[in-house]
């Protein structure tokens, strides 16, 4: 049987190998230092004051003006303000469109038996979810999975055009929702106020980009490696079937083992010595939360799947003033997707006779193609 489980798809002992030899390792081709321990990975993520997370300030990329690649003061301003578009009563209320989303994946899947994970439910459910938010009329949801699609994929010409795209589209969203506001995720941006500020229009239309770019792939790589995970321990899948309200800690087990984001960035911006190591301002640092949270020192038996572990402080949403935004948005989709599918099709397993191949990224983690058996 050729088949792969997470364990061959993750460096595991890799992580392991160098948290031990080499937690603190400097890579001189490019100038840079990789960090794999978890305390250590925790630090630079609490301590903007030596690590910045500032964007490339030449290019016109609204990423790299967005709230993710801003450092205090800017950062607490542009958070607060986006932030009141993201409320937790907001998010909270999404559950029964998240509901009848995954249903209609599922009837659309129920007749042909057979589905593929990313394809048919896990890559469709978060871009259905982030465009009912957004107030992305009906007629424009396919324009709006190509521009997310093409946003997460490797042709740069076809990044920039997208970006044009989508700014050209979503300021007249934004000129329409001032006039005419609604009940939606872009009026509610460009009416947030904090410190008297208001967010520019480039601001409005980083932060929806920012939203697929930083939600779409992330969440859909979480509700994947689930499914991966569920199949591949049956015992788990069982406790699943009998209770599903042990969910939620399950999909924190999948975060902490199969973290969807494995690295982020900062660069160096205070000297700073590191296990005995002096990292010098301008250069740029990886923080591995894919090793952190597999980090001995934290966890213990790091390497099984573990559902009930508690605590299990992961790191895979960050932590500090960046934590994710999304973080409640994400839990809650994968919730209901895994939920909705246990429900549906309790006897879905995936098709053994496919080789699973992880995704060309390095800093993401997920599959490319997950065939699965419905019943
Ligand atoms: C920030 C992971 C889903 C929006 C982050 C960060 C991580 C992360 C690690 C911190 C980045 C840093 O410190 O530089 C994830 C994972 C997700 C997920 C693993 C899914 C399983 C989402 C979703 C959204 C979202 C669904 C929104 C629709 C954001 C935003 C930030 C962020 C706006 C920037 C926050 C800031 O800089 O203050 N996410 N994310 N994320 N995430 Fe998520």
């Amino acid at each position: 049987m050729d088949w792969r489980t997470a364990n061959e798809l993750i460096p595991l002992s890799y992580f392991k190998e160098i948290r031990a030899s080499s937690p603190v390792s400097f890579k001189k081709e490019t100038d840079s230092w990789d960090v794999f321990k978890y305390e250590d990975v925790k630090t630079i993520f609490s301590d903007h004051e030596h690590f910045s997370s500032q964007g490339v300030e030449t290019t016109k990329d609204p990423i790299e003006a967005s709230v993710l690649r801003q450092d205090p003061p800017k950062h607490r301003q542009l958070r607060m303000l986006v932030s009141q578009a993201f409320v937790p009563r907001v998010i909270e209320g999404l559950t029964p469109k998240i509901e009848a989303i995954a249903n209609a994946l599922c009837d659309q899947m129920e007749a042909s038996g057979k589905m593929d994970g990313l394809h048919d439910f896990a890559s469709p459910l978060p871009i259905i979810v982030i465009a009912e938010m957004l107030g992305i009329p009906q007629d424009d949801r396919e324009r709006f999975k190509a521009w997310s699609d093409a946003l997460v994929g490797n042709n740069s010409e076809r990044y920039y055009q997208c970006q044009q795209e989508m700014s050209v589209y979503f300021t007249a969203i934004a000129d329409q929702r001032r006039l005419e506001p609604q009940d939606d995720l872009i009026s509610r941006l460009v009416r947030a106020k904090a410190d008297g500020e208001q967010l520019s229009d480039l601001e409005v239309i980083g932060f929806c980009i920012l939203l697929l770019v930083a939600g779409n792939e992330t969440t859909t790589n979480l509700i994947s490696s689930a499914l991966l995970l569920i199949d591949s321990h049956a015992d788990v899948k069982e406790q699943l079937l009998a209770d599903r309200s042990l969910v939620p800690q399950a999909l924190e087990e999948v975060l902490r083992y199969c973290s969807p984001v494995q690295t982020m960035i900062r660069t160096v911006k205070k000297t700073t010595v590191l296990r005995g190591q002096t990292l010098t301002p301008g250069q740029m640092v990886n923080i591995w939360i894919g090793s952190a949270n597999h980090d001995e020192d934290i966890f213990e038996h790091p390497d099984i799947f573990d559902i009930h572990r508690n605590p299990n402080p992961h790191l895979a949403f960050g932590h500090g003033i960046h934590f994710c935004l999304g973080a409640q948005l994400a839990r809650l989709e994968s919730k209901i997707a895994i939920q909705t599918l246990l429900t549906r099709f309790p006897e879905f397993h995936l098709d053994r006779s496919h080789v699973l191949e992880r995704i060309d990224s390095w800093m993401m983690f997920g599959v490319k193609q997950m065939p699965i058996i419905l019943r």
